[in-house]
């Protein structure tokens, strides 16, 4: 007869000699939950009396459209069925009009992906692998999605199950890749533990719960019996060591959002570079926005389909006229900056329209302006605006980190070496430049970071302010200058392929996401 301590006398009572049981099985019989039954296994494990196998199960969920997608026909059955009631050829165009729905691209995507449909100047045509579906009425990847839409399926062994129910689980897979709109896939360990030899001939002397105290209370420790007790404890070998590494339940604390984390280190990043960091507003006049970058009013940046412009109020307040005067000069004929300017007329009026800035590089020029005396080195990151559809690497509502350097000294290696530092710092394998264009600028150059499976990224662009930017606010000396995405550097970061994540409340993804570097 043997005294074992609470926990793991449960688990050898639970356990019968050549059975395998599982840690949910465990659960249920004993009523621990998983975190002590592993914790359990693992101090039995330890002394050689239960074994514990590990099996990797893969568990599908569906989403909220995947749950919607009815029967399990997915979207291109659908269209294929119409495409084949219609003759079985169908001119691109007419998809729309023909499903009743404005966006088929889905639709056009899978069909051709699928294999079901061949796309040739415009004209989809069922082929044999789509008549083969027609008659086969649903595929794997549907055949899967209509079972999970059942519900009641057992999580434990969920592959087992489906392929009871008929479903080939690879091939559903394989459909489903990329479609995680539709089913997340998520591999699960499961464990399950057996009795050793050890184990079964300890089981078959008798065993016993010895009785345990799991905490010291004020009450024991006020009486005299405490001694007493403590003794007995490590004559049974009850006394364990507290051990940090057994298994428990994750814990997701709250914590910060990543882009916060990002823009956190960013800051620091230029704290440490010896930079102060300035604001400036959100919605700004074009006159900050654009014309004192020596962006000619014409330019296409400005248009109203790159550029939100506020219906309310329309205009703000420009800075001092002597300012004004020499913005507007330099635009017309160069002023006194050696320059021939843009030569045209330029407008007043346009320079007073309100805009949502469209890069953070208002910010250098206002700081500039504000007070051009070298040495100095400053930073703003603000939120930034561009009419643009987004995709994987852009979106409409976005930031930016800007900075200048003002220094008698600087060069352009200045500005690659600073920025070399700060992407590396951010995460960057590899950091490029390549010669580029800014109407503020000369010369000016792109920055490319190298990040993991999306390869070479453009991070920002930069150069050294022109004179014709530089003058009219009566600084004499280089301004190094450059502009680029914080959401970027985030993806960098945290190793993200779509930018669209960091604004989608994707919980799993912001409990695992790891803050520190
Ligand atoms: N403002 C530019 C952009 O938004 C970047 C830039 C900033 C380029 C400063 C040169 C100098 O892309």
């Amino acid at each position: 007869m043997i005294r074992l301590p609470e926990l793991e006398y449960r688990i050898l009572a639970a356990l019968e000699p050549g059975k395998v049981v599982s840690v949910a099985e465990l659960v249920e019989a004993t009523g621990k939950d998983q975190s002590l039954i592993m914790a359990g296994a693992t101090l039995l494990a330890k002394r050689g009396l239960v074994v514990v196998t590990e099996e990797a199960n893969e568990e599908f969920t569906l989403t909220q459209e995947g749950a919607e997608v009815e029967g399990g026909r997915l979207p291109e059955r659908i269209a294929l069925e119409k495409i084949d009631k219609s003759g079985g050829t169908l001119a691109f165009a007419e998809l729309p009009t023909l499903l009743n729905k404005k966006d088929v691209r889905a639709e056009v995507k899978w069909l051709t992906k699928k294999g079901w449909c061949s796309r040739d100047s415009g004209v989809l045509a069922i082929t044999d692998a789509g008549r083969a579906a027609l008659r086969e009425r649903d595929s794997a990847d549907e055949r899967l999605i209509w079972y999970l839409c059942q519900g009641g399926y057992p999580f434990q062994q969920m592959d087992h199950a489906l392929q009871h129910a008929g479903i080939d689980v690879a091939a559903a897979r394989a459909l489903l890749k990329g479609r995680d709109n539709l089913v997340k896939v998520k591999t699960r360990i499961n464990r399950r533990l057996s009795l050793t030899e050890a184990g079964v001939a300890l089981k078959a002397g008798g065993i016993k719960r010895a009785a345990e105290i799991n905490q010291l209370t004020p009450e024991m420790l006020a009486t005299p019996r405490l001694v007493q007790i403590t003794n007995d404890m490590i004559a049974m070998g009850l006394f364990r060591r507290y051990d940090p590494n057994l298994p428990t339940a994750p814990k997701y604390p709250g914590k910060e959002h990543p882009l916060q984390r990002v823009i956190q280190e960013i800051r620091q990043a230029f704290f440490e570079m010896g930079f102060e960091e300035v604001a400036s507003p959100t919605v700004d006049t074009a006159f900050w926005v654009f014309d004192a970058l020596f962006q000619p009013q014409d330019h296409p940046a400005r248009e109203m389909q790159d550029t939100f412009y506020m219906a309310e109020p329309k205009c703000g307040r420009l800075p001092d006229d002597k300012l004004v005067q020499a913005i507007a000069r330099t635009h017309e004929n160069g002023g006194d900056t050696g320059s021939t300017g843009w030569r045209y007329k330029w407008d007043i009026e346009k320079a007073r329209q309100l805009v949502l800035r469209t890069h953070t590089t208002s910010a250098s020029i206002r700081a500039l302006a504000a007070n051009p005396n070298p040495p100095r080195k400053v930073f703003c990151i603000g939120k930034t605006f561009r009419r643009e559809n987004t995709d994987q690497t852009h979106l409409a509502e976005f930031m930016q980190i800007d900075g200048i350097i003002i220094d008698e000294q600087a060069t352009l290696a200045t500005l690659f070496g600073t920025l070399e530092a700060f992407y590396k710092k951010m995460g960057a394998e590899e950091v490029r430049f390549r010669p580029s264009f800014f109407p503020y600028t000369e010369p000016s150059a792109e920055v490319f970071a190298k990040m993991g499976s999306l390869g070479w990224v453009e991070m920002c662009g930069s150069g050294i302010f022109r004179p014709e930017v530089t003058r009219p606010l009566g600084c004499k000396v280089p301004v190094l200058a450059w502009g680029g995405g914080v959401e970027r550097i985030a993806m960098l970061r945290f190793g993200l392929e779509d930018i669209r994540k960091l604004y989608m409340a994707d919980i799993d993804w912001l409990r695992q996401a790891r803050l520190s570097g």
